[in-house]
């Protein structure tokens, strides 16, 4: 890795890390025009960096990540690159899921997998098996995932709990909400980072991101190329915010 990389690690570690960052991976369908190259082709260099991600987090001591890979609306998308990513996924998988696992990452998924096509939802399945004991590292990927689905499901499991007597309405709280999000049990993310350029969240994490931190790149900077020095350095501005949830300090 290079200088840059290591003197902002060594910057990093002297102050809290965040706990929770989660990525809006967004710019291969750009970053594959600017290289006349197919958008399949940029959506590949993609998983690529985000591999990079993983090993970057450890590095840092970062406990989760979680980066959103497809969202319900992507659906919207020609036939031909909704299968090509269908298809990276299952190929990211069959490639790297030993050596993710060795690693100690445990993969969740965040969205809808029954509505994935076969070959994907099996591979994710076994994914999530073969690491469901790792505690290294929490690894979320959002597939087939919108936000704002999450929470109508959210509601629906709690109103079932409430019609069979699981928990009394009085009791339902915002902490409810949460262990019923696919993020239950996790902290809620204290970064979401976006590449790309663009100012929106695009439904990802509505819930969750209610006092995250945002920081959104340079719109020349498109995923494929977001190297760990640039995610370090998001971390590095990161920490120099002033969190202040609504108090005065
Ligand atoms: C993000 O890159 C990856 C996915 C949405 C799967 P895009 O494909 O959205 O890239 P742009 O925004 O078209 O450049
Ligand atoms: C968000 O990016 C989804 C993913 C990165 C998977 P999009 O490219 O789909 O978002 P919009 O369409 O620009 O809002
Ligand atoms: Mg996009």
């Amino acid at each position: 890795m290079s200088y840059t990389y290591n003197r902002l690690l060594k910057k990093i570690k002297q102050k809290d890390v965040p706990q929770h960052v989660a990525i809006i991976m967004d710019g291969n369908g750009r970053w594959a025009k600017m290289h006349k190259l197919s958008r399949s082709i940029g959506h590949k260099y993609g998983v690529e960096r985000m591999k990079e991600l993983l090993r970057v987090s450890k590095d840092a001591g970062i406990k989760y990540v979680t980066v959103y890979a497809f969202s319900t609306e992507n659906w919207k998308r020609s036939s031909q690159e909704v299968g090509a990513l269908m298809k990276l996924a299952v190929d990211f998988i069959n490639r790297d899921i030993d050596e993710i696992a060795s690693e100690g990452a445990k993969i969740t998924i965040l969205g809808d997998i029954s509505a994935l096509p076969e070959e994907t939802r099996e591979a994710v399945e076994y994914a999530v098996k073969k690491t469901e004991k790792n505690d290294e590292l929490y690894f979320n990927v959002a597939l087939n995932y919108g936000g704002r689905a999450e929470i109508v499901r959210a509601v629906k499991k709690i109103a079932e709990d409430v019609k069979n007597g699981v928990i009394d309405i009085d009791c339902v709280s915002e902490q409810t909400v949460s262990d019923n999000l696919f993020t239950a049990g996790m902290p809620d993310p204290d970064l979401i980072i976006r590449t790309a350029g663009e100012f929106r969240l695009s439904n990802f994490l509505p819930y969750q991101s209610a006092y995250s931190e945002i920081w959104i790149s340079d719109p020349k900077l498109l995923w494929p190329d977001f190297a760990g020095k640039y995610f370090l350095k998001a971390i590095y501005d990161y920490q120099q915010r002033d969190r202040r949830f609504g108090a005065v300090k």
